[in-house]
């Protein structure tokens, strides 16, 4: 306990001195800075070397806060109070005296906003006086970090802190609803859209995939472990690391296993440190076979899907 306190007491001494600290979140970590500070904000885009035009999700503890930089709809409080805090994103318009820096944004007049669940998260949001900009920590187009060893591993002692939270519940990131016109998916992610529809009553669209991109999490490249990747695989190939989410009556070194229960949200737990791991075990590319499409499966297949574009 005491360790805790002292641990969200360091990362809130850096970020009030507008540097980046990694924080656990329930979906997958975040490059955390202080989102009203264009110093912090254009320090998160050069360390992930993210493109400045890709705008990034800001986090806020409960809804108070909130209403100083977005206005608020119906269909915004029916899902907020559903499913808040926890793995969505809603983008909602920005307040023109918004405190958010115009880098968050890209001068862009909407703005992603996430209240994340994660207790450490939570905690340390209570201890600041501003919201956390947090895109996922990974270098761009890369794999979304799930433990305090995969942010190690992406920048290194280029960031000053990582708040160390353990291995993420979820593992993959939040499910990104626009609430600008008619409710409408932008991301497959941690929350299963037919929940969200159960709440609303109605279908929403689905638009991951669009010609004219908003969200890069849309673009193919993207969530790639940096090796070729064949999805749909009925056995792998000579040389193939072979994932499965099913135990196999007979088994062989390059056999992994997301789920051997074939328990989706395990997979969607275990997928990112996985892939990260094969990688590291030698292989120089992966087969995965046929994953189930319904619920969290529909974010997994999304995922591959982006990374066997690679
Ligand atoms: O689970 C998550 O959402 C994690 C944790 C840390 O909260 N964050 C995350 O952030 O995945 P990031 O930056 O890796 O992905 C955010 C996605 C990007 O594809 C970005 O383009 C999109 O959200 N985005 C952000 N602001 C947007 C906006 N105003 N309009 C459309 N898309 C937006
Ligand atoms: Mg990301």
């Amino acid at each position: 306990m005491k360790s805790i306190q002292s641990n969200i007491k360091k990362a809130k001494k850096y970020l009030d001195k507008n540097h980046c600290v990694a924080v656990p979140s329930e979906t997958v970590y975040g490059l955390a800075g202080n989102a009203y500070s264009d110093l912090a904000v254009k320090k998160i885009f050069k360390l992930k070397k993210r493109p400045m035009n890709n705008p990034l999700i800001v986090h806020y503890l409960d809804i108070n806060k909130l209403r100083e930089d977005c206005h608020i709809n119906d269909t915004f409080m029916k899902l907020y109070n559903k499913f808040s805090p926890g793995p969505v994103t809603f983008i909602l318009k920005l307040k023109k005296d918004s405190k958010i820096s115009k880098f968050v944004t890209n001068n862009q007049k909407s703005l992603a906003i996430r209240f994340p669940k994660h207790i450490l998260f939570r905690k340390l949001l209570k201890n600041l006086s501003y919201p956390l900009a947090a895109p996922s920590a990974n270098i761009s187009t890369r794999l979304s970090s799930v433990q305090h060893s995969d942010v190690i591993e992406e920048f290194g002692s280029k960031i000053k802190y990582v708040l160390n939270g353990g291995k993420c519940q979820i593992g993959v990131e939040s499910t990104i609803i626009n609430l600008l016109s008619k409710p409408t998916i932008v991301r497959f992610g941690g929350l299963d859209i037919s929940k969200i529809e159960k709440v609303l009553k109605k279908k929403v669209l689905i638009r991951t995939n669009l010609k004219k991109k908003i969200a890069p999490g849309q673009f193919s490249l993207h969530y790639s472990p940096g090796i070729p990747l064949r999805i749909n695989a009925k056995k792998p190939k000579k040389n193939e690391a072979f994932i499965l989410t099913k135990k196999r009556k007979t088994t062989f070194r390059n056999y992994y296993y997301l789920s051997k229960k074939n328990d989706l949200h395990q997979s969607a737990k275990n997928l990112y440190s996985l892939l990260r791991k094969i990688k590291k075990d030698g292989y120089e590319m992966i087969a995965v076979e046929k994953i189930k499409n319904k619920g969290i499966g529909k974010t997994i297949n999304d995922r591959l899907n982006r990374a066997s574009k690679y």
